[in-house]
């Protein structure tokens, strides 16, 4: 197994994994060095799409020991917390667009006994998760509009994922700065370059069915930082 990158990591994305093949997915992120599973949660309300629930990741938690990075794209995240977290959920990541209230929604999260990060969407200013940074273990900035897999990176995230660098690094968090959409090798880079640590890999982990290859790939455009001139 190659050797994992202490502080970059890598979650491919099982939304675009075979859903009827599910454990070889597992199976090949694994042996591809993969640090963690990301797993796209979607209601049909917060988002025009539906995956999957709890019985779902129970299901995944059976098969493997990576990390489970629950993505919570659900109205009312914190109604369904628990059962993410009883479902094996390590990480449970919800969007401060879906809740009235962030910082009850991560009093909520944290009661379950998971680590929390807050999610924004592409048009959501930083300013809408920089006052709970200090309370996550993730913040996770959107480079796609949410939804759907295989789309593409939308390069004028940038800006704001190097101003929440900044914020973490002001304040001295080691809190996760995931980007999730659109990652390939060839925008990994400048993501890496803007500050990110937690890369969310969905069509480009998957296709071809070459997930070590794939992964392998990526991990090399992370470690290069480049190119910067997508921004
Ligand atoms: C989109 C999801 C992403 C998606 C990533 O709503 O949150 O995690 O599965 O897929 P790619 O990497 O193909 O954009
Ligand atoms: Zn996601």
């Amino acid at each position: 197994m190659p050797a994992r990158r202490p502080g970059r990591r890598l979650a491919p994305s099982l939304l675009s994994a075979d859903f009827a093949d599910l454990a070889q997915a597992i199976r090949a992120a694994e042996s591809g060095g993969a640090d963690a599973l990301h797993l796209d949660v979607m209601d049909g309300h917060f988002v025009p799409n539906i995956s999957f629930g709890p019985a779902l990741v129970r299901a995944v938690r059976r098969r493997t020991a990576l990390p489970l990075d629950i993505h919570l794209m659900i109205t009312d995240p914190g109604r369904y917390a628990g059962a993410f977290r009883e479902a094996g959920g390590d990480t449970l990541v919800f969007h401060v667009e879906a809740t009235a209230d962030p910082v009850a929604t991560v009093r909520e999260l944290r009661a379950t006994g998971a680590a929390v990060g807050a999610a924004i969407r592409p048009d959501t200013p930083y300013g809408a998760v920089g006052p709970l940074a200090a309370s996550l273990d993730q913040i996770l900035v959107m480079s796609v509009h949410p939804g759907f897999s295989g789309q593409r990176f939308l390069p004028e995230v940038l800006p704001k994922l190097r101003e929440a660098r900044r914020h973490l690094d002001e304040l001295g968090s080691a809190a996760d700065l995931s980007i999730d959409g659109g990652i390939t090798p060839e925008t990994a880079g400048a993501a890496a370059a803007a500050g990110a640590t937690f890369f969310v890999c969905g069509n480009s982990a998957f296709v071809g069915g070459v997930v070590a290859e794939n992964l392998a790939r990526l991990r090399a455009a992370i470690d290069e930082g480049g190119p910067r001139a997508l921004r």
